[in-house]
């Protein structure tokens, strides 16, 4: 079977960014897993089911119900198969998965490209087609292929084994199937930055870079930690708020990986939990939303407060959420406790998210010049949360309690539409510090890397032709003379100034083909462009894509 396999893997192709429709959107829902972990159960899934319809959740587009790890027997039946532990799930899951067809949920599974599931059940390694059939015959819709205990195989190293198993897995959900099943892919988190400790991204770039084309979403990064205490967890670090910023710092280095069809999965939003305040969990949804972001609940949905199920019932973020451009808000600024996001949407407005990372009140100007729209017109702004249009002209100011996040829709004058110039932070993803165009302290070099402090000389313009130039002096670009790279006086004609953008995250000289490089001590040159390395990765406002 296995060989059989591998020789269709060569054909690889079909779904995904490629074949949008298996989820042109991403994807609403529930998951047992941040909220029960393995307290998993039939009644949980009914109860959980009846509530969501109950509750409006199910109206609102929350629409898949997925069981996570520990649902299966300890070991495989003696024909191969998985089976689910039938104490836990008396009437079967074929009876669970026609429970939640016919209230309207799709159903979804769990297991991991592994030989042992996290929760050491039986892994998936080896039994890629005989389980996915499996699941297809109790009417499964929706996988998470987790990426614990690979096995590695034919002399692959651990970064091959998990290319080699998520392609396969993509193939025989594409291939094997009457219809594929939504596919979400854990690998990238096994590369992410907190979880190897060798402190290199490439591992993690690369890997990124195919699972677009693998399947619909990828776990990217740390799971958001499960409720209760657990402070020993280094890959869930910090507390309930902390785990959330942390998954939120790795989701605005990615950007560039979305389009509709793949969606960058920064993990479960937390909901009923004792230690977050209402702020937290609004500023929770309203960055997953900005981000185009899976909204997966993790939360016992029979309990959820009136409160609860108002903000995460709140239609116009939800639309922002499940936008039909799926553009992920990028970084403009980041200033102290003070980010501020942007991004396209559909009908022609422009959303602007700020969040107060802060524990204080703090009142965020944010300059429309920054949102790349013209900043002489007037504009009206629709606050999301309290429904409420004003105009805006020159500047936004909002007041902010702690955690507190703000999101507005923007749109042009009456009879007009914005055009808009992609302006925000470039920043390594690395060393996470931003190109800095020249300032006083470093009057060698004209431009630098630099801690991100929300100034004008961090702010850049992009042009449709690829030109870059910082809001601090509009009348200069980043151009590369030789092998020095320098602000020069703007010159359309020349290619040296022009670069582009795509999804290696290397900021390419359309002259030269060298890259821009972050050196040590924040020193910037071009090189020859590496595989992936972290001196040569950076996130671009506006999720630009410069050919
Ligand atoms: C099912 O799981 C829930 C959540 O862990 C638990 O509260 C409940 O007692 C369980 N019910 C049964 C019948 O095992
Ligand atoms: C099913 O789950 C129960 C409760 O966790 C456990 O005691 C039992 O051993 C499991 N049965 C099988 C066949 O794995
Ligand atoms: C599962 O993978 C582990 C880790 O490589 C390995 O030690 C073990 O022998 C494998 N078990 C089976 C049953 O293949
Ligand atoms: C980072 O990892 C890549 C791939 O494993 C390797 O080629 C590269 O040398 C590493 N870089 C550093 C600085 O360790
Ligand atoms: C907010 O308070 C927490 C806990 O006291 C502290 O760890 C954190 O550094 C503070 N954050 C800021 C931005 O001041
Ligand atoms: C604005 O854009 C829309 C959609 O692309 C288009 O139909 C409309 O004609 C444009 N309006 C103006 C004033 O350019
Ligand atoms: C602009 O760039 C072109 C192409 O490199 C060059 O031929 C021309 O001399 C430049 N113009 C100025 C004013 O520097």
């Amino acid at each position: 079977m296995t060989s059989f396999i591998l020789a269709a893997l060569v054909a690889y192709a079909s779904a995904t960014v490629q074949d949008p429709k298996v989820s042109p959107r991403p994807p609403m829902g529930f998951n047992n897993w941040a909220r029960f972990e393995c307290n998993l159960n039939e009644t949980l899934f009914v109860k959980t089911a009846d509530a969501m319809a109950e509750k409006g959740l199910l109206a609102a587009g929350y629409n898949h119900i997925n069981l996570d790890d520990c649902w299966s027997e300890l070991t495989r039946r003696s024909t191969g198969e998985l089976h689910w532990n039938a104490t836990l799930f008396p009437q079967g899951l074929p009876w669970l998965g026609d429970y939640l067809h016919t209230k309207g949920f799709s159903f979804g599974i769990y297991t991991n490209a592994g030989n042992m599931s996290c929760g050491l059940f039986p892994g998936s390694q080896d039994y890629e087609e005989v389980d996915a059939k499996t699941f297809e015959s109790w009417g499964v819709d929706y996988l998470k292929v987790d990426g614990c205990h690979v096995d590695l195989q034919k002399g692959r190293s651990y970064y091959e084994e998990f290319e080699y198993r998520y392609k396969l897995w993509h193939e025989v959900l594409t291939t094997k199937l009457k219809k594929p099943f939504i596919f979400s892919q854990s690998a990238p988190a096994y590369f992410s930055p907190n979880f190897h400790l060798d402190l290199n991204n490439t591992d993690w770039y690369r890997t990124m870079d195919y699972v677009p084309r693998s399947g619909e979403l990828a776990r990217h990064s740390d799971d958001i930690k499960v409720y209760g205490d657990n402070p020993t967890n280094v890959f869930e670090p910090g507390g309930h708020w902390e785990s959330m910023m942390n998954n939120y710092n790795m989701e605005i280095r990615l950007a560039r990986y979305q389009s509709c069809g793949f969606y960058n999965d920064p993990d479960f939003l937390i909901v009923d939990w004792p230690d977050l305040s209402l702020d937290e969990k609004k500023t929770h949804f309203t960055l997953w939303s900005s981000f185009s972001a899976p909204l997966i609940l993790s939360a016992y949905i029979p309990d959820l407060t009136k409160d609860e199920v108002e903000y995460l019932t709140n239609k116009d973020i939800i639309d922002v959420d499940q936008d039909a451009l799926c553009e992920q808000a990028t970084v403009v600024s980041q200033d102290g406790p003070i980010d501020v996001l942007t991004k396209n949407l559909a009908n022609g407005d422009r959303l602007v998210t700020i969040l107060n990372k802060g524990n204080t009140t703090k009142t965020a100007t944010v300059p429309l010049q920054r949102l790349g729209i013209d900043p002489t017109a007037t504009y009206r702004a629709k606050d999301l949360w309290s429904g409420k249009t004003t105009s805006v002209c020159t500047d936004f100011s909002v007041k902010l309690k702690t955690h507190q996040t703000a999101i507005y829709r923007l749109s042009a004058p009456k009879g007009k539409n914005f055009t808009v110039t992609p302006t925000g932070q470039i920043f390594n993803t690395f060393s996470l510090n931003c190109l800095t165009a020249s300032s006083s302290h470093h009057s060698s070099a004209s431009v630098t890397f630099e801690t991100c402090d929300g100034s004008d000389e961090q702010v850049w313009q992009i042009s449709s032709t690829g030109q870059v130039s910082p809001l601090s002096a509009t009348d200069t670009v980043l151009g590369v003379d030789g092998s020095k790279i320098a602000l020069q006086k703007m010159n359309k004609s020349n290619t040296a100034q022009k670069w582009k953008y795509g999804i290696s995250g290397n900021l390419v000289n359309k002259d030269s083909g060298l890259v821009l490089e972050e050196d040590t001590g924040g020193k910037v040159s071009v090189k020859k462009a590496g595989i992936e390395l972290d001196s040569q990765v950076f996130a671009l406002p506006g999720g630009v894509k410069l050919e």
